[in-house]
């Protein structure tokens, strides 16, 4: 297949590349825009490591071409939410409760929860479960990930209160 020129929002920046249509989306970030928190795992959709916020949404970019992604839609990986020297509040939760071991998976849970804290603000346990089932940690920190993610939600809902 051709090679074309697709534009694409990135974290707020605007990069053109230039690859084949069908290329997955994971590896224009990682390859051509160097972003490689985004993980590859299965690259089947199974386990949620490559997965991105595309408008508010989390997507497994493993399984999308960079041809399907829409002119203007946003892109958010895990760089777009913190960095190292400025982590996020949910970041810094996942950090607190040591909710990763080895940390492959762990770019994919804060988009994950990213995504259902957006659209569910104060979830309960068994949402959180259920909204995080579906990404894989081999290194079994799924315990640890449901208390990161409970106790930021505490934290803001406290914040709300005081
Ligand atoms: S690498 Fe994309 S879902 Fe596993
Ligand atoms: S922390 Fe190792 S795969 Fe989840």
């Amino acid at each position: 297949m051709a090679k074309q020129t697709f534009n694409l929002n990135v974290n707020g920046k605007n990069y053109n590349v230039k690859v084949e249509p069908d290329e997955p989306l994971l590896w224009v970030l990682r390859d051509d825009l160097k972003l490689t928190g985004s993980k590859f795992g299965c690259g089947v959709g199974v386990c949620g490591a490559c997965s991105v916020l595309i408008d508010g949404v989390a997507r497994r970019s493993c399984c999308i071409h960079v041809g399907n992604v829409s002119q203007g839609q946003k892109i958010i990986t895990i760089e777009g939410l913190g960095t190292l020297d400025n982590l996020s509040p949910l970041q810094k939760a996942f950090v607190d409760h040591t909710a990763f071991c080895c940390g492959f998976c762990t770019p994919g849970m804060i988009i994950t929860a990213t995504a259902l804290l957006a659209r569910t603000p104060n979830p309960s346990r068994e949402e959180i479960i259920q909204a995080m089932d579906l990404n894989l940690c081999r290194c079994g920190s799924y315990i640890n990930i449901i208390e990161a993610i409970e106790s930021f939600v505490k934290d803001q809902w406290r914040g709300k209160s005081e």
